[in-house]
């Protein structure tokens, strides 16, 4: 379910925006949470971990209580604060509410290679995949890929927010992550 916290890194950077490749930018994960939703989901098992001097990686497990349906909706938004004080400016850049499976069978699909081989998520391929189905899901050693962000992204601190919405269009899981960006020319 919360595959999409990985996708969320590159989705929203690459969605509005052309690629431009810069193996210079380091990304740094600084925080994972869940918040709200823990009848629907629990990954407070899923921890940011210092992996070795340079590199800060997600690793964990956690349980998805439900099958998500197309009864849910998501979205996606991203802040920034250029200085880590917690004043936080909401970005324009976004993806707004998809049903689940669309979700799941168009923009997951396209950024599964950048992630799923660090997980145990579903794989979407040819065939529509429907519910995300519920079950316990484990992620190994992931780290962010700095050379899939574009060169004008600025550095600072970036938080990732997915929201997940019911069918009374109420917001009733939250996956949120914080990280830290630097490009090379800074
Ligand atoms: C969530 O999972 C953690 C272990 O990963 C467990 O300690 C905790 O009790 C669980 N919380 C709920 C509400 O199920
Ligand atoms: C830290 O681990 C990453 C990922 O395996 C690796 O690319 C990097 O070279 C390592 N850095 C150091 C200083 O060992």
């Amino acid at each position: 379910m919360f595959y999409l916290i990985l996708v969320l890194l590159n989705l929203l950077l690459l969605e509005s925006i052309n690629f431009i490749y810069c193996a210079a930018t380091e990304i740094q994960f600084e925080r994972f949470e869940q918040q709200l939703g823990f009848h629907l989901t629990n990954f407070s098992g899923l921890r940011v971990r210092k992996f070795n001097r340079t590199t800060w990686i997600l690793d964990g497990e956690g349980e998805v209580f439900v099958d998500f349906t197309d009864e849910y909706q998501i979205s996606l938004s991203m802040a920034r604060s250029s200085l880590g004080n917690n004043q936080w400016n909401e970005y324009p850049v976004k993806i707004s509410k998809n049903k689940m499976c669309s979700f799941l069978n168009e923009h997951y699909k396209e950024y599964q290679p950048y992630f799923i081989e660090s997980t145990s998520f579903p794989r979407v391929g040819e065939e529509w995949v429907c519910p995300f189905p519920k079950g316990r899901y484990w992620v190994r050693n992931f780290a962010p890929n700095g050379a899939w962000v574009p060169s004008f992204v600025p550095s600072g601190y970036y938080r990732y927010t997915a929201s997940i919405f019911d069918a009374n269009d109420e917001i009733v899981l939250q996956f949120i992550v914080f990280m830290k960006m630097k490009q090379g020319y800074m």
